[in-house]
């Protein structure tokens, strides 16, 4: 490994806390420090088994307030960037976080990043920066930027902004561009947590317009061996697609928990579609293949029963999650929507 010291924002969210874990066992002897604010997405039961660990140090702060940056910066030489505001839906409700954390937070941790001097920065985008694909296209890392959600809209206003300090400022950053993650500890907001948890509760699972929108799902320990894969051999400046390898429509997943948990269609309530709902995403991974030799090793299939089986035995993490707040976003997100269907 040729770094000592890496910084990830966002750890304790979803895909940093498996990240953070990751690193500690992938790259023995390398100090990791997380930066998060602990946003409602942030958990530090997400990393509750690496507290004590003597590599690992965690920096309550906000990647839109540059001292919070250099404090989290001191003495690293590489960043992974996560810290995001990270839900559609959310940014459709109200996007100012997304424009400030995503965007103005990029800069801020680029910024930060120059003045220490880091040898690698990698900023984690997404396929949603590419929008929707008719059939039969695949996007590969050239295909223009189209984002139709204001949280696609930041990610991709981030990714250009890398791109510029690489040839503005020979910065050393990479781009990842992922699809869809599942796994453990993901928030019970996005579609595969929200849809166990609820079935889980003996609720129905919202089903958002006719469920035929396509998303391509990749395990998030699968997303992450990508970033660390990236990180040691990637090519700065190069941006590489990531993904589980194929399309399945939103009816096929809801499928898949319904068999899994023992439900029926009748748990499914269909309802009003998601304002300018992207149709289909699709990627091209032949780049990373190619040049980094990194493919998904979970099988789907495997991953999602793992991961259903993950929620029915931790109630204790995400039970507490679904009280308080939760319950007011969860109404105001799907309260209308539910009765507009009717
Ligand atoms: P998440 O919402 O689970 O976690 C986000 C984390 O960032 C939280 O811990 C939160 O506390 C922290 N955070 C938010 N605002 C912050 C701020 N201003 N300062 C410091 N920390 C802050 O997100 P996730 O699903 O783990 O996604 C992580 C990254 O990966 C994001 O950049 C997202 O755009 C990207 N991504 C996610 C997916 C996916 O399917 N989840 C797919 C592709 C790319
Ligand atoms: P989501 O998990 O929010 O991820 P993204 O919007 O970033 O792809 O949604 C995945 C798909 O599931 C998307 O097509 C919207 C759909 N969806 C529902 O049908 N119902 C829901 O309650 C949610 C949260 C998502």
């Amino acid at each position: 490994m040729p770094f000592q010291h890496i910084c990830i924002t966002g750890g304790l969210g979803f895909i940093g806390s498996h990240l953070v874990r990751l690193a500690l066992t992938r790259w023995p002897g390398v100090r990791v420090t997380n930066l998060d604010l602990i946003t409602y997405a942030g958990n530090e039961a997400n990393l509750a088994d690496c507290c004590g660990r003597p590599e690992y140090r965690f920096v309550r702060g906000d990647v839109r307030k540059p001292a919070d940056a250099l404090a989290a910066l001191d003495g690293c030489d590489a960043v992974i960037h996560l810290a995001a505001e990270s839900h559609v839906d959310r940014s459709i409700l109200a996007s100012d976080d997304f424009m400030t954390t995503n965007i103005l937070g990029t800069h801020v941790m680029l910024e930060a990043a120059r003045k220490v001097g880091v040898r690698r920065f990698l900023y984690v985008s997404t396929d949603e920066v590419y929008g929707s694909l008719p059939e039969p296209l695949a996007a590969d890392e050239q295909y223009p930027l189209r984002p139709r959600s204001p949280y696609a809209a930041s990610k991709t206003a981030a990714d250009l902004l890398v791109q510029t300090y690489v040839t503005t400022h020979d910065f050393p950053a990479l781009i990842t561009r992922s699809s869809n993650n599942f796994g453990p500890y993901q928030y019970p907001e996005k579609l595969i947590p929200l849809f166990v948890t609820n079935l889980l509760e003996g609720r129905k699972v919202p089903l958002y317009g006719d469920g035929l929108n396509v998303r391509d799902w990749i395990y998030v320990t699968d997303h992450c061996e990508a970033l660390a894969v990236v990180l040691e051999r990637g090519r700065v400046g190069e941006v590489y697609n990531l993904g589980g390898g194929r399309g399945r429509t939103n009816r096929e997943i809801c499928d898949r928990l319904l068999a899994g948990l023992g439900k029926g269609e009748s748990s499914i309530e269909y309802v009003a579609d998601r304002p300018g709902h992207d149709r289909r995403y699709a990627l091209n991974c032949d780049k990373i293949g190619r040049e980094l030799g990194w493919q998904p090793t979970h099988s789907f299939e495997q991953a999602l029963t793992a991961t259903i089986e993950w929620y029915r035995t931790r109630r204790d993490w995400w039970e507490p999650i679904k009280s308080g707040a939760y319950k007011a976003y969860y109404e105001q997100q799907y309260g209308s929507r539910a009765k507009r269907s009717s």
